[in-house]
């Protein structure tokens, strides 16, 4: 795992200069890529760093239900800017809890579920661990590898990590035997934070037998599931189907936290749209919770903002309203889709050296390549295509009028020696 912690100097107090010890951080694996790409003049330059969709002519998408409830929602006039509540809109909280658990899900309807809504995935996953920390401090397993803001959330939270082996380079796909094991050793109590679906950054999810086989070992080892959803629709295709591990472990009566992010599946990545769900065991115990979480939530961000929140529960509450998103949903999810056939096509009429099956087997946002960094760097300086040195590529990026050059341009770095 990646070491995060910087070095740093000692803070000298007699020192005139009370900033000098600190060091220069790296920028953000992710975001640091977004930037260099803005920065880059080079008219072949392409974008397949930071998870965000872009259209066919790679221009960003706002979605025409969100445009359309945004305009509802400022010219309400009913509507004014006092704070919200510090677990943020009711009916947005309401919404989505229906949305991950299903709209009969009797924990829903025992009070099983405690939601604060939170700023996006990040704030959802910072709140979710500062409770953690505070409550039921233990262990926390990711999967190796992970989305790198996961690492720095939960070190900031305080809290020790370990990886369970996910990803096998080999079969470019999921290592269940593997996770199985580790986690078959993890100390009782751990955490283990899991991708919902559509895996970040490795495109690979366990069968829905392998889940299976994950709460057992959760079950046995009294492991406490920690699931962030950021790409719920990207992976099936379907709402539905994606949050099949949340549903299926709801079922077997686990305890747990999901964070659930709006940043993709609404298009809002800069609304920071999201919410923190802990399930407990009854509403008495889900009182509590919430008073604690409330105490988190206060000294974090106070409350959380309100347009995104009122947008997304114009949809989540409005079944007219609701279908139209899911329509466009699928027109955003199909184009990624299309991409990874076209690619892969045209790797293989390219005679690319390598198996590239994998682009159309792993699902959503991501495509874990498997290309080194060497190469990566090689396709960024040269042919000024930005994707993570991880091989991480955002398929969103992907075009009809790009990928031909793409897949050129992989030729070239595969085939350098
Ligand atoms: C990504 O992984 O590219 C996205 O989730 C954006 C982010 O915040 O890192």
């Amino acid at each position: 795992m990646q070491k995060l912690q910087l070095l740093q100097n000692q803070f000298n107090p007699t020192s005139d200069d009370i900033f000098f010890h600190i060091v220069q951080a790296p920028p953000d694996p992710i975001f640091g890529i977004a930037n260099a790409y803005k920065a880059d003049t080079s008219n072949t330059k392409i974008d397949l760093g930071v998870g965000a969709y872009r259209t066919d002519e790679e221009k960003p998408y706002v979605f025409e239900i969100i445009k359309k409830l945004e305009r509802e929602v400022v010219n309400d006039p009913t509507l004014n800017k006092e704070y919200l509540p510090i677990e943020g809109l009711a009916d947005f909280n309401k919404g989505c809890q229906k949305l991950m658990f299903g709209q009969n899900s009797p924990l829903i309807a025992s009070g099983q579920i405690v939601t604060a809504q939170c700023l996006g995935g990040t704030g959802a996953l910072r709140v979710g661990f500062e409770f953690v920390k505070r409550h039921i401090p233990g262990d926390v397993y990711v999967s190796k590898p992970t989305w790198s803001n996961h690492n720095q959330v939960i070190e900031r939270a305080g809290l020790n990590q370990f990886e369970y082996p996910y990803f096998d380079p080999k079969t470019k796909g999921f290592n269940c035997a593997g996770t199985i094991e580790c986690l078959s050793q993890a100390r009782m109590g751990s955490i283990v934070l899991l991708h919902v679906c559509a895996h970040n950054p490795t495109g690979v999810d366990p069968t829905e037998a392998e889940w299976l086989q994950i709460a057992d070992v959760c079950k046995k080892r009294r492991l406490v599931p920690f699931f962030d959803c950021a790409y719920q629709g990207f992976a099936s295709g379907c709402i539905e189907k994606d949050v099949f591990a949340v549903r299926k472990f709801a079922e077997l009566g686990f305890q747990m936290i999901v964070a659930q992010s709006f940043s993709k599946n609404m298009g809002l990545y800069n609304e920071r749209v999201g919410a923190v769900h802990i399930v407990t065991s009854n509403k008495d115990i889900s009182a509590r919770v919430l008073s604690n979480l409330k105490i988190v939530i206060r000294t974090i961000c106070s409350n959380p903002p309100a347009i995104g929140a009122r947008i997304a529960a114009k949809i989540l509450t409005d079944e007219k309203n609701f279908n139209a998103w899911v329509e466009e949903l699928k027109t955003v999810t199909g184009r990624i889709i299309k991409m990874r056939t076209l690619l892969k096509q045209e790797l293989d009429n390219l005679k690319v050296p390598g198996n590239w099956d994998h682009i159309t087997r792993q699902t959503g946002f991501f495509t874990f390549t498997g290309l080194t960094p060497e190469q990566c760097d090689l396709l960024t300086k040269q042919y000024h295509v930005y994707l993570l040195r991880s091989g991480r590529m955002s398929m969103a990026g992907i075009t009809s009028k790009n990928v031909r050059y793409l897949a050129e341009s992989i030729k070239a770095v595969v085939q350098k020696k």
